[in-house]
Formats: structure tokens, sequence, C-alpha cells
């Protein structure tokens, strides 16, 4: 009977642990890897960020991601876009972080969870929300108590609903890592002693949310125990992590670059990526993350300054649009398979390494159970090279690795690209759009302002970030003694701005624009300008690009006009205006009637036909359209607008700028040596940006609503819909 009864209990707690296990699974790491489930893994993961691409588009792109060969989704965590206003949290449609997870879930991937909250990442002020600027006494990422609370909350948030939605690997979930800060060694060189004491204090608060799974630090090279510190560049072969009982991991092989409006288009070659990749996994690498394995978009105003374009493209395997990116996406989906092949002899021992000739190199994995790996790589930059290995010979291209998952066979060599080339097509899909325009008169002092002081002021901290756009106006008042009235020369108004585009108007007429660009959002705007005796309305249009995103305490950077603002040419010489009394309007005034809806156009007049405005600043357009048949991506031809943005539906497709050509050296390109941001660009002389990618899922069937703001000038008829296969 006793005996009967203990098989029952034996039976049940095996019943017990089968169940647990079955949902639950360990995430631990060694020297050699990420151990999940007891299994030492080699994984292949791809940055896609859910605010970049819609709902609607994620299961695709997921799923070409694991046709693609890949394990693991990265993505970072953005908490500016979850907690606009603080305790007011989103997360719904794009911010739908749950549904987002669980879709890589479904597709039987893993995720890494890249909470940070501090991201980097061409995103708007980093991640941070404008408001924690103004928390009392708050320094951004130092040992800060106000900042370190914030940071606290907002990770232990994260972190609980994950917990309460079961999606870490130790509750049977999809995610197996999670990253707390973000690149923030260099910055702790910079800093010193509160450095050091943030990123002690970072490891301990996130090791103390309990997880289950493990923690990353990138380019973090004092990353506390158990964290793992891991490399961040175009090349990671020669990064060690900082104990020997860690695995190597590349959490950022950038597959491209982003694009900043005023800069070539940057890619980076197929052959150059897989042959990263190959060096980093012969060299004892378990981990590559390909940053980015789909950009997307930067819709509304998420990008970051500086200049940041709304394409975040990237040159990623998976192109902004969601279709796949040939012959980069085919070439590492074979990269991916021949690594999968030598996965067991990979996490099985290390490798020997011998010199076969002159920038030649071998690494054998050889295991004691039959399982056998070789790579042979030919670094030289020029020449082909025949190397001579186990029975046979094998022809290697300049900068190019082989792959022998048995020791024999070549199954894959990074410069043999056998994906197909795709030629991206962008076809005008429908007719001419039928425009109506409205001017918005530039503001003027008198009218409503929100402040008024004798100063000029910062324009976060007027505007915080509500809206791109900051008024400053004044008024200078001209005798009629004033000698320039006579002689025609008329006086030279400057304003110096901290960025990033200024437009100038006097009395009512835009007199000039100036902007910035990346490497110097600074500008000056130094033009003749148009005053007649009595008074005279300055306005100052000073206009925002993003928010700083990286830079030590790029919190503390300022933008708009701070002076000084001069005129030059009257009779007592240069009037100094920059103390007098100025007054200061937040956003355009089509923006607070909401003119980019269809309830809120209603309230202004618009023309059209032979009235309609062209190439006349501040003008809103708007047009309706349907959508057009069948499922190609979407997007707009802006070629012949200035700047400015888009909505349809009422939704912000984000900021264009074709006016803003693009400058740089598009020479040739050579995949072969080592590769830099500047090395492939497209586009010289071009606008940087002309499409502006419109989302599917955002169009009805029925009508569609479109409406364009233009700063500069353009000419609307010139727009066009195109759709791209
Ligand atoms: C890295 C950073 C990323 C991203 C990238 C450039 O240094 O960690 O967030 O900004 O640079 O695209």
């Amino acid at each position: 009977m006793e005996r009967k009864f203990n098989m029952v209990l034996v039976l049940l707690f095996l019943c017990l642990c089968l169940c647990v296990c079955s949902v639950t699974a360990s995430v631990t790491y060694d020297h050699k890897a990420i151990i999940i489930n007891g299994q030492r893994r080699i994984l292949i993961s791809g940055s896609i960020h859910y605010p970049r691409s819609t709902p609607q588009m994620w299961p695709d792109l997921i799923q070409k991601a694991k046709d693609g060969g890949v394990d693991v989704i990265e993505t970072y965590v953005f908490w500016n876009g979850h907690e606009p206003s603080p305790g007011n949290y989103y997360f719904e449609d794009r911010f739908d972080l749950v549904k987002f997870v669980k879709v890589v879930q479904q597709a039987g991937l893993y995720v890494h969870l890249r909470i940070g909250p501090y991201v980097c990442a061409e995103w708007n002020f980093g991640g941070f929300p404008v408001w924690l600027k103004y928390v009392p006494g708050v320094a951004f990422r130092t040992d800060n108590e106000p900042f370190k609370a914030a940071m606290q909350k907002f990770t232990a948030k994260i972190v609980s609903i994950m917990k309460g939605e079961r999606l870490f690997q130790s509750q049977g979930g999809p995610i197996i890592l999670s990253q707390i800060e973000n690149e923030y060694g260099p910055v702790e060189w910079e800093i010193g002693g509160p450095g050091k004491a943030y990123t002690k204090w970072a490891a301990q608060m996130a090791v103390g949310l309990d997880t289950g799974v493990p923690w990353i630090m990138c380019k973090q090279e004092d990353a506390p125990d158990p964290i793992i510190d891991t490399c961040n560049g175009y090349y990671c072969e020669n990064f060690s992590p900082n104990k020997n009982y860690k695995p190597k991991m590349w959490t950022e092989n950038w597959t491209g670059w982003y694009t900043d409006f005023g800069s070539a288009v940057p890619y980076r070659p197929a052959e150059d990526l897989a042959f990263s990749v190959a060096r980093f996994v012969q060299n004892r690498g378990s981990y590559v993350n390909y940053y980015m394995y789909h950009g997307g978009t930067n819709f509304g105003r998420t990008t970051s300054g500086l200049f940041i374009a709304t394409s975040y493209d990237y040159d990623a395997p998976i192109d902004e649009y969601g279709l796949i990116n040939e012959p980069k996406w085919g070439h590492l989906r074979d990269l991916h398979k021949a690594i999968k092949q030598c996965e067991s002899a990979l996490v099985s021992v290390d490798p020997t390494v011998s010199w076969p000739g002159k920038n030649l190199e071998v690494h054998l994995y050889k295991t004691s159970f039959g399982a056998c790996a070789a790579f042979l790589a030919n670094y030289d930059t020029a020449s082909w090279a025949k190397v001579a290995f186990g029975n046979g010979h094998y022809d290697l291209p300049p900068w190019s690795i082989s792959i022998l998952p048995d020791c024999k066979t070549e199954v894959f060599n990074t410069a043999k690209v056998s994906a197909p080339k795709f030629h991206r097509k962008m076809t005008p899909v429908n007719g001419a759009f039928n425009w109506q325009s409205y001017n918005e008169q530039p503001a003027a002092s008198g009218g409503e302002s929100s402040i008024t002081i004798n100063a000029l002021l910062e324009q976060v901290k007027v505007t915080r970030d509500s809206s791109d756009y900051l008024w400053y106006m004044t008024d200078v008042n001209i005798s009629p003694n004033e000698g320039f009235l006579k002689n025609g020369q008329s006086p030279v108004l400057t304003a110096m701005s901290a960025g990033h585009v200024l437009h100038v108007f006097v009395n009512g007429q835009l007199s000039g624009t100036a902007y910035g660009g990346l490497e110097n959002p600074k500008l000056t705007f130094s033009n003749n300008v148009k005053l007649w005796v009595g008074n005279n309305k300055i306005s100052l249009l000073s206009v925002a690009v993003g928010l700083s995103n990286v830079g030590l305490h790029y919190e503390t950077w300022n933008v708009g006009v701070l002076g000084p603002v001069t005129l030059k040419g009257l009779n007592e010489g240069t009037r100094d205006l920059s103390k007098q009394k100025w007054s200061y309007k937040t956003g355009l005034k089509g923006e607070s009637l909401n003119l980019h809806t269809t309830t809120g156009s209603s309230s202004v007049k618009w023309s059209q036909g032979s009235f309609l405005s062209k190439k006349q600043p501040l003008t809103w357009y708007k047009t309706t359209f349907s959508a057009p048949a069948g499922n190609d991506p979407l997007a707009l031809d802006m070629s012949s607008m200035g700047k400015g943005e888009i909505w349809v539906n009422g939704k912000s497709v984000g900021r264009h700028w074709p006016g803003y050509i693009a400058r740089g050296n598009c020479g040739s390109c050579n995949y072969a040596g080592t590769f830099t941001d500047k090395k492939c660009r497209t586009n010289c002389g071009q606008p940087t940006q002309k499409w502006y990618h419109i989302p599917r899922s955002w169009l009805n069937s029925g009508g569609n609503f479109l409406v364009v703001l233009e700063e500069w000038g353009g000419d609307p008829t010139g727009i066009s819909l195109v759709k791209r296969t």
C-alpha cells in the first residue's frame, strides 16, 4: 500500500516537473554561448524596432526575419513613446510592446529586450521623455537621484508588464535577454567617479528586478557580474568580454548606417557584412545581432536631432517598406544556414588557428565526437588566394571567408553571392492629386503669444517639444531720418541660432531661411531686410528637427535663437535687438487648428484651381485620394517640395525635407577593405530623401485625407503617389 502511494507521489512529481519544464525554460551562459534549456546556442539576431513599422506589418517582417535564418528579434523600448507625460502610459498601436513580443513568440523566435531606457537609436531625445529634463535637479545618465528614480520606475514598469504577461523565457515566454543602459562605457570614461557609481547602480537595479534571464550592457567594459558586456561596431572579432566565463556577443552589427537630411545615403555591401559575421563566429563569437534587420520609418516627430531623416532604411536586409533587400537578405540567409550547420562543433570546442600563408588564416573546430567545422579566411583586400586544407584546395576571393561545416565541403563563401540582385522600382499609381491650399500668415508681436519678456529664450524651454516651431517676435522702430531710406542700402539683420532651421519674416514677408546640418546644427542668418518708417514686425520662426539623442549631457544642449540678433546699417550703427522685448508663440496656427484632420481643416477657407498657392512659405495643402488596389507598399514622391510634414488620415508620416540636397562622395564602392559609414554612399546631388512611406494599413478603401504642411515653398502639383516593387 505504502509502495503504491509512493509510486503515485513520484508520478505526480514527475508530471508536475514535466508541466513546469514544458512551459518554463532557463537561460544562462558560459564562456561559449548563451545556454537555453541546457543547450549552448549560436544565435542570429535582428533588430526590428516596433514603432518604426505598423502592427499590421509586424507578422510579415518577423516571418521574413525567420525565413532569413534569424533566431532572435532585438528591440529597444522607447520610453518617450510610452510615457508622454509623467505617469500617463501609452501602449497602443505602434507602441503595443506586448503585442509585438507576442507576435515574435508566435513566430517561434526569441526576443532580446533592450530596455535602456536610454536608447540612442536616432530616436528623439535618445528615448527620454522631454518632461524628464524639467524634473528639478535632474542630470541624465549619471549618479543623480531624480534621474535614477525615474529610470528605475520605468524599467521596473516594463519588467513588470512583461512578467505579468509571462513573457520572459524563465516563465515560458520568448524574452531570453535584456539590456540595461546603452553604450555607457565611453560616457563613464569621460565623467569618471559618478559614472562608475551609476554603472554599478544600474547593474544592481536591473539584476534586482529578477527577470530570470541574463542582462547585458553593450560597450561597457566594466559591466559588473553577472551582466555580460557586449560589442557594437562594424567588426567585433577582436572583442573579448570582461570575464572568461562570459560569452562573446555582438549586439550591433551595423548593416548600413542611418541617413541624415543633407548627406548622401549610406549602404554596406552584403559581402562585407557577411565577412564581418563569419570573422566573428570563427573567432568564438556566439551571438550576432544585425542593427538593423529592418530599420523602417521614423514616423511623426520621432526622429532625433540632428537632422535624422524620416527614412530609417539603414540598408537593412528588409527595406524600409518591408520588402526583402536583395542580395543582402538572401546572402545572409545562406550564411546563417552555413553557420547553423557548424553549430554543434562551434559550441563544443575552442578552435585551433593556423596561418597557411600571408593574409590567410584557418580556424578549425574539431570535436571528439566527430563533428568538425572549418573557416578559411583571406584577408587580402585585392587578391584571390588558393588555400590548401585537408585533402583539398579552396579558392578564396579577396576579403572573404569560406565555411566548411564538415571540414571538407565549402558550402558558403562570404564574397560569392548567389542571391539575386533586385532592382527596386517606384512606379506612379494614381493620377494627379487635386490640391487645395491654405496660406498661414506669419505670427507677429501684438497678436496672441504665450510669453513676453526682454530676452531671447531657449526653444525647448518654451515649446517642451510640443511642436517643432517657435515664433520669436519683436518690433523695430525706424525713424524717418534713417540714412538707408535715402541711400537705398537696406540694413542687415543678423540672427544667431543654436539650430536647427530659421525662417525670417519682416512685416509678413519671408526674407530668408538658414539651416544647419548634422555636423553643425548652429546657424547664422544674415541678410539685407526691407524696413519702412515707423513700426516693423520682425518674426523669426525657429524650427527644431528632432532633439539630440547622443553626446555628453545632451539634455543641456540648446535649440533656437539665443542671439545675438542685430540690425546693422542704421544711423546709430548696429542696434542690438537681443535684449529688447520679444514675444513668443509655440507652434503654427495650422497646428493649433488641427488642419491635418478633416474636422480641423473645415475651420479655414481653402483655395484651389488657379488660386492654388505655389512656392509660398507656410502653406497647408489638402486633398483626398483612393487607395490603389493591391498590396504593394506605397510612398509619396515629394521631390517638388521643400520642407515640412505630411499626414494621412490624421496620422503623421513624418517630416519631409527633399529641399535638402545630399552632399558627400558617391564614388564607386569596393566591398573589400575595412568598411566605415562614409565609405559607400548614393544620392549625391539629389534630395537626401524624396520618398515617404505611407503604410497600407493607414488607408481606407474609400477616400483618404492627405495633408502637407510646407514651410519653405513648394509645388504640390509635382507630388505623386508611387508603389514600391
Ligand atoms: C549605436 C547606438 C544605436 C544607434 C547606432 C547608430 O552606437 O547604440 O542606438 O544609435 O549607434 O545607428
